[in-house]
């Protein structure tokens, strides 16, 4: 069976900088109190009409560009998001218009895990022979779902997207060697947008109440994502055969720095092996993954040949790893 291979990765951030310091100008809060917590410094807001699928273009062409394809040449198109531009049709769909493609397209509900996810179901296509040129995006504005008055969420969220272009691997060593998906439905409270859906359409009273915003409880999510990052990234490393010693970078999503350590020291892998870019984005979901990528690849950081592992979770709760030879 064929491997699967990232050939090309791209990522989009709006242009508007919200840093802690402003942000404490609005709210309750303060510069020293989410950095020291969380390690963010700053995150991207998107501009009033700049939607979704707008930035989600953006990375894709980036991406397409350093793979050497064309729109034309993609024959599957997914999209990790929770922030769709709206509830049908799927904001991938907008993005195959938007490049000019006219692929199938589908997206993939998995909040901050969406791009591994993603990831994860290109491979199968690729490795079953069904599709040979995959665009995975993970695009998401969680601006237009925080409560911008509730100091214990939105401090932490960005707007980003990022994305990659998968194919067969052809070189006898390389590529994506494994993906584990898990999930755990029951935990669905922890962090969840109640209204919007079929449970609490919008009304009057509904948006009084604020349920179409983003509802976290911190502390439960951070012992869930600790323990269940720590078992995902075991789990890639045994089916490979891999010492944790051997692998070079770590991508992880980028929610909390101080929950990247922790997985880390417990699977013993120095920190430097991260690559870690949320003092400029804060948590951009299903983003989060490939902008990090493409940052590692872009700055050289990544060489042909390294073996990187790369990490999510989200709400759901739903979580994943891979491991990839670049
Ligand atoms: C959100 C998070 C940073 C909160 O850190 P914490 O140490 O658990 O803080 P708590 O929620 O217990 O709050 C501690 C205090 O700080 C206050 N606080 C919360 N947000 C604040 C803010 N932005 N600024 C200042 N104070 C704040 C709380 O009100 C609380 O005050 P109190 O003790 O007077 O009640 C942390 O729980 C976390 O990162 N969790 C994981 C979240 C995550 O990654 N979500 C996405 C997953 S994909």
């Amino acid at each position: 069976m064929v491997r699967s291979r990232i050939v090309g990765t791209g990522h989009y951030a709006p242009e508007f900088v919200l840093t802690n310091e402003a942000l404490s100008k609005r709210i309750d809060t303060s510069d020293e109190w989410i950095f020291s917590r969380t390690g963010i410094r700053e995150r991207r807001v998107a501009r009033e009409g700049e939607h979704t699928s707008d930035l989600a273009v953006e990375a894709a062409k980036r991406a397409l560009e350093m793979a050497g394809k064309k729109a034309t040449d993609v024959d599957l198109i997914i999209v990790g998001t929770v922030t769709a531009d709206m509830p049908m049709p799927a904001s991938a769909m907008l993005l195959q218009a938007k490049l000019g493609s006219n692929a199938p397209a589908f997206d993939v509900s998995a909040a901050c895990a969406g791009s591994i996810y993603g990831l994860s179901i290109a491979d199968q296509f690729i490795r079953s022979g069904t599709k040979r040129c995959v665009l995975v995006v993970g695009a998401d504005v969680l601006s237009r779902v925080v409560d911008w008055e509730d100091r214990t969420t939105c401090v932490l969220f960005g707007d980003a997207a990022g994305a990659m272009v998968m194919v067969p691997e052809t070189r006898e060593v390389g590529g994506v060697y494994s993906t584990h998906l898990h999930g755990d439905g029951s935990q669905a409270d922890i962090l969840k947008i109640p209204a919007g859906g079929s449970a609490f359409p919008l009304s009057a009273d509904v948006l009084a109440q604020g349920l179409q915003y983003v509802k976290m409880n911190g502390r439960e999510v951070f012992k869930i994502a600790v323990r269940s990052l720590v078992s995902a990234v075991e789990e890639a490393l045994d089916a490979n055969g891999v010492a944790a010693s051997e692998v070079a970078h770590i991508i992880s999503h980028q929610a909390n720095l101080r929950i990247v350590e922790s997985v880390l020291d417990k699977l013993s892998i120095p920190m430097e092996r991260a690559i870690v870019n949320i003092q400029r984005y804060g948590n951009t979901s299903s983003a989060s993954v490939p902008v990090t990528l493409d940052e590692g690849v872009r700055s050289g950081r990544i060489h042909e040949g390294d073996l990187v592992v790369m990490m999510a979770i989200g709400a759901g709760m739903a979580w994943g790893s891979t491991l990839m030879r670049w």
